[in-house]
């Protein structure tokens, strides 16, 4: 028996990174006057600076805090961070999925750091009131492969004497952050805005500074990870002047996108973009007693990367079911991640439209209802 197959979605773009492109997006419409001349000419400079002023603007980012672009997109922006910083006190890492056990590994076997580390499973959350504030913290404000998300910044002590490093990339712009709570914070634009990777964002708490300018930690570092000169920082890479060369492509293609960001509504826009695919995927999950979310607690659960299991299913399941919604144009890499339990992850981040999730839902049943049969 073949089941009728419902309307597609108009774009089935649900991957976790990189996202949907902003809609309306066309590589026409991206300003190319800068490409093929020198990024640190007067053209280029500008419209460096004008990205960092927009992504100021988008994030609702405090004076207090810089914001540079870096090499390496956000590994990059995160490991210069934590070459740069680090050693100067105890390390507390906390883990919970792939990508902050990723800075563990660094930490132990690339710093040689021996961090406290604090672990829980897929679909959990470490105990956070066990973490010791005297120590420099590593963390992942949003974690793509298991859709756990730290529910707000409460926890991150006031007084602290070590800093707080927040790998935020799939976090920013789809949650209100609290900055004051956030020395270090790291992201890439292919995430909630739909840009390309490729760039990091490196963004500096006035304590970070400090901590740039008073220690030397005991490590070669490469010239893509120097942030100061001469004890100082260099403070023309938070005004656009890079390391190294950038991409121009991309970086006007996250302006195309910060500009979207601008036009339905900057921050709160797009967080009520983010809620509301997040709430749609809800009441699809709601109603199928086939689905269920792989973080059960709806306080710690992703809005952007959205995990889901799938009743009875093993990788091989998950890998036909993803399959086949891609061969229909219904849905684009919506397998969960390779090192996470198997199930389906649905990104819900402000480019996806939400006629598109809801869409969605009946492909779902389509594809669970075919591979059953
Ligand atoms: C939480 C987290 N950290 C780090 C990364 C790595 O990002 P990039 O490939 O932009 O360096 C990702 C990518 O999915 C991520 O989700």
């Amino acid at each position: 028996m073949t089941t009728t197959k419902p309307p597609l979605p108009a774009r089935p773009h649900f991957s976790s990174g990189p996202c949907a492109k902003p809609p309306g997006w066309n590589p026409d419409k991206l300003f190319i006057d800068d490409l093929g001349r020198s990024h640190r000419g007067a053209l280029g400079k500008e419209r460096l600076a004008y990205c960092i002023d927009l992504m100021r603007e988008m994030l609702q980012l405090p004076e207090t805090h810089r914001i540079g672009i870096v090499p390496g997109s956000d590994t990059g922006a995160f490991e210069l961070a934590m070459w740069t910083m680090l050693g100067e006190r105890p390390v507390t890492a906390l883990a919970w999925e792939s990508f902050g056990e990723g800075w563990v590994t660094d930490a132990v076997k690339q710093l040689k750091l021996d961090p406290t580390v604090i672990r829980a499973g897929y679909g959990d959350l470490p105990d956070l009131t066990a973490v010791d504030w005297a120590s420099d913290v590593l963390f992942t404000w949003n974690g793509t492969t298991s859709g756990v998300r730290v529910p707000n910044g409460d926890w991150i002590a006031d007084g602290r004497e070590g800093l707080s490093f927040a790998d935020a990339t799939s976090a920013v712009f789809a949650y209100d952050l609290p900055w004051n709570k956030i020395d270090v914070a790291t992201f890439s634009w292919q995430k909630v805005l739909g840009g390309e990777g490729g760039h990091g964002v490196l963004i500096l708490g006035p304590r970070a500074v400090k901590r740039l300018e008073r220690f030397t930690p005991d490590r070669p570092l490469p010239k893509v990870f120097r942030l100061t000169k001469g004890g100082k920082l260099n403070e023309g890479i938070f005004r656009g002047e890079t390391i190294n060369t950038p991409s121009m492509l991309v970086v006007e293609d996250a302006i195309f996108a910060l500009e979207w960001a601008r036009s339905v509504g900057g921050l709160k826009g797009l967080i009520a973009r983010t809620d509301a695919n997040a709430a749609a995927l809800d009441r699809i999950v709601a109603t199928r007693d086939w689905l269920s979310y792989l973080a059960a607690e709806p306080a710690i659960r992703s809005k952007t990367s959205v995990c889901l299991s799938v009743a009875g299913a093993d990788s091989a399941f998950v890998k036909k079911f993803a399959a086949l919604l891609e061969a229909e144009g219904a849905a684009f890499d919506i397998a969960g991640y390779r090192d996470a339990p198997p199930g389906l992850r649905i990104w819900c981040g402000a480019t996806v439209d939400t006629a598109d999730i809801e869409a969605l839902g009946p492909w779902l049943d389509y594809a669970w209802k075919e591979l059953k049969e």
